[in-house]
């Protein structure tokens, strides 16, 4: 695990940014697994700068988005699926045919997981953006989920649904389930980086990275990651010392 520590979220940003770029000029056809969130917002915002000044394009990468909500359709508001058109995928030049999301139809629920699966299986992941969950989920992998889980549906937890609740009007709208990659779908991408900023995150950035490795904690499996880069501001970092 490399530690990345920057003086604030903007140079978090700026450091994603540069690796992502550097990916993509490595291999155009990159196999880029997405988060949603507010941590990978300005990693977004600067990947659409760089697009509008010609300096990368995204005409053959192909994406595959971590998770998404079961019970509010693609057109909600904060569906992943709006998320990532709103904050990237409607500035850049991806394909719509390399743009993969979790399907969340409910008609479909008992072949969604393994689809996505099958998907993920046949296009093994380059690099993998993610964020944390004050739980220390990632994607949404809860805390008890084994470390060797693929694509599932998943029942969020009460402490997930509480966070999130700032993106809705009450915590009633909060959807209770969600499909996710697992964790070994997340393990098996050949890079990762993590994204965290904000006070918020110090406690669960210290259990990530200093704790010990249980399915309790999902982040702490990043541990065992060949290429993994944590990016931490000061405040993220504040515990590790
Ligand atoms: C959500 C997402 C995760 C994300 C996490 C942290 O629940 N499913 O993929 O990493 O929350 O979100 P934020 O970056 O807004 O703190």
């Amino acid at each position: 695990m490399k530690v990345d520590i920057c003086k604030n979220y903007e140079e978090i940003a700026k450091k994603a940014t540069s690796i992502v770029i550097q990916e993509i000029k490595n291999n155009p056809k990159l196999k880029i697994g997405l988060a949603t969130g507010s941590s990978p917002l300005g990693l977004y915002e600067n990947l659409i700068e760089a697009y509008q000044k010609n300096e990368v394009s995204f005409s053959e990468v192909t994406s595959y988005n971590l998770d998404e909500y079961i019970g509010i359709s693609r057109s909600h508001p904060q569906s992943y699926y709006s998320f990532m058109f709103e904050n990237l995928f409607k500035h850049i030049d991806i394909k719509s045919k390399n743009i993969h999301l979790p399907n969340n139809d409910l008609t479909q629920i008992d072949h969604i997981a393994n689809d996505y699966n099958q998907i993920l299986h046949a296009n093994p992941l380059d690099l993998q953006i993610l964020g944390i969950g004050s739980n220390g989920h990632i994607g949404f992998n809860e805390p008890g989920t084994p470390l060797d889980s693929e694509t599932f549906i998943v029942t969020l937890d009460e402490q997930t649904r509480k966070d999130n609740s700032r993106f809705f009007k009450n915590l009633d709208d909060v959807p209770k389930y969600a499909i996710t990659m697992g964790i070994k779908n997340i393990m098996d991408s050949k890079k990762i980086i993590l994204i965290a900023s904000g006070k918020e995150k110090a406690k669960a950035i210290h259990q990530m990275i200093k704790g010990k490795i249980t399915n309790k904690f999902p982040a702490s499996i990043l541990q065992l990651h060949p290429d993994c880069t944590i990016i931490l501001d000061i405040d993220s970092a504040s515990q590790l010392a």
